[in-house]
């Protein structure tokens, strides 16, 4: 487990396009954290370290929006916010299990509530806010992928900071 502060808007975006750079089909990112926390700002960095130059939004009306990566797979962005009870049987109905299976990027904000569909070695992101423009990041790795995720997330933010 790792902490990391970040102190802008753009520095959230910075850091989630350099992890963006190096994510592999298979790789699952978990936002977990509160409206506002940054889930969208930093899916919008990974989006950008993916190649991908379509706006990102969160997605309004469907659970999931899925782009073309500049390498070729898809990066699918979920939002399970608007997901009830059964969040995690409607995930399922959608497909969300197989989004993370392999063939693209998932990344997932308001994960906690379909925690028990995340694969094993999801890198996880806790947001919280604790200021204007401050926001912690506690990072969990699940496993390999997970840790190279991590890691690469801790030096871009040491690297905004020199
Ligand atoms: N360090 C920071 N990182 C990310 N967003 C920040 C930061 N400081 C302030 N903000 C603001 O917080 C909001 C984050 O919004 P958003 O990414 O949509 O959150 P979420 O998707 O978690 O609901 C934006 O208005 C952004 O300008
Ligand atoms: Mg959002």
């Amino acid at each position: 487990m790792t902490t990391l502060v970040s102190n802008s808007e753009d520095m959230t975006e910075q850091i989630g396009e350099a992890l963006g750079r190096i994510l592999q089909p298979g790789d699952v990112v978990a936002l977990i954290g509160d409206l506002g926390a940054g889930k969208t700002c930093m899916t919008r960095g990974i989006a950008r370290g993916l190649g991908i130059a379509d706006p990102v939004t969160s997605p309004t009306f469907i659970l999931v929006a899925e782009y073309r990566t500049a390498r070729g797979f898809p990066l699918y962005h979920a939002d399970c916010y608007r997901l009830g009870d059964a969040a995690v049987a409607e995930a399922e109905s959608i497909g969300l299990d197989e989004m993370m299976e392999g063939s693209g990027v998932a990344v997932v904000e308001w994960a906690e509530r379909i925690d028990r569909l995340l694969p094993d070695d999801t890198l996880r992101i806790e947001l919280v806010a604790t200021d204007d423009l401050e926001r912690s990041l506690t990072l969990h790795a699940g496993g390999p992928r997970g840790r190279l995720m991590m890691e690469t997330l801790a030096q871009a933010a040491a690297g905004v900071l020199t």
